[in-house]
């Protein structure tokens, strides 16, 4: 029988997650990283989010790691972490799901200016701005096609709106244009009324929507980002938004995470916060599809999101 050791968000939540996966994978032997008796074996599982480093070399010796976030950026970066050891992002149906319903959302609220009302509520005052601007007349671009860009832009086709998406290299999405390479990023940019970022955070795309980045998008586009935080140059976001160059930012993704009560990006008009919860699936739809996978791995096939540490995702 499969040993699964439970490390991620520590000690206390070990109870939920032996629950979700007694529900969903019985026959999957299920021990927490922490009780004094749990000796780790080369043939165990490990599921993790974010591990001390001096668990390191005890994980170097799993057979494989699992981690509870689509990204693990803050993983293959940390010195020592066994980069060696496959590696395996979290995905599944309702992660994917919960992702599109979030980006649904913030493009609408965008294009409706929903920010304005929030102030005005907060003001009690009573002023209507009414705009008629229609999911139909949008076009909306998604950078980064993996598993979580596929969904979304397949579900923002469906809302309604015109989508187009950028990736690295060629493929096929229904109801989605897709534009492939670095080549044909300006031409992406260039019929995004809505930029969504959900690049992994790589070197390469570290820093990657800069002052001259944001030039190139139709002016008074929105921007969501639910990539990562280092994604963007803060300042020139701010500048952006300032100048008319963008309409308004919805950003659940902010360096540094949580964003200080002193950070201008908090009180600024045009841009609406949320504290990095676009997608987390319930602990039972995550231990399905960590059972899932460990079921992929112990048949000696390879899980779809297994990392590339060369690639950086
Ligand atoms: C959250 O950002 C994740 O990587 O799951």
């Amino acid at each position: 029988m499969a040993r699964l050791i439970i490390s991620a968000d520590g000690p206390e939540k070990f109870d939920i997650w032996k629950k979700a996966f007694a529900e969903v994978a019985p026959d999957l032997s299920v021990l927490s990283w922490y009780a004094s008796e749990t000796r780790l074996q080369p043939s165990d599982y490990v599921l993790v989010w974010s591990p001390e480093a001096d668990h390191y070399p005890a994980l170097a010796t799993a057979k494989a790691i699992l981690c509870t976030g689509a990204g693990v950026d803050h993983l293959l970066n940390a010195p020592g972490f066994p980069r060696h050891i496959p590696l395996v992002r979290m995905g599944g149906e309702q992660t994917g799901q919960l992702m599109a319903d979030y980006v649904t959302w913030a493009a609408i609220a965008l294009l409706r200016q929903a920010r304005t009302w929030a102030l005005q509520q907060a003001e009690q005052r009573w002023a209507c701005n009414t705009i008629a601007r229609t999911t139909d007349a949008t076009r909306i671009g998604v950078m980064g096609l993996g598993h979580l860009g596929g969904y979304v832009a397949t579900h923002l086709a469906r809302v309604g709106f015109r989508v187009s998406g950028w990736k690295r290299s060629p493929a096929t999405l229904t109801g989605v244009t897709v534009y492939a390479g670095q080549e044909a990023l300006s031409a992406f940019l260039e019929t995004a009324d809505i930029l969504v970022n959900l690049l992994p955070s790589t070197p390469q795309t570290d820093g990657i929507i800069s002052k001259e980045f944001l030039k190139r998008l139709p002016r008074g586009a929105g921007f969501i980002n639910v990539g990562r935080g280092r994604h963007v140059v803060q300042t020139d976001l701010i500048n952006a938004l300032n100048a008319g160059i963008l309409c308004g930012a919805v950003l659940d993704v902010v360096t540094p995470e949580p964003l200080p009560a002193t950070s201008p990006l908090w009180t600024h008009p045009s841009i609406i916060i949320t504290p990095h919860v676009a997608s987390e699936a319930s602990p039972l739809m995550q231990a399905q599809y960590v059972a899932e996978a460990v079921g992929q791995m112990e048949r000696g096939e390879k899980p779809a999101l297994l990392c590339d540490p060369q690639r950086g995702y």
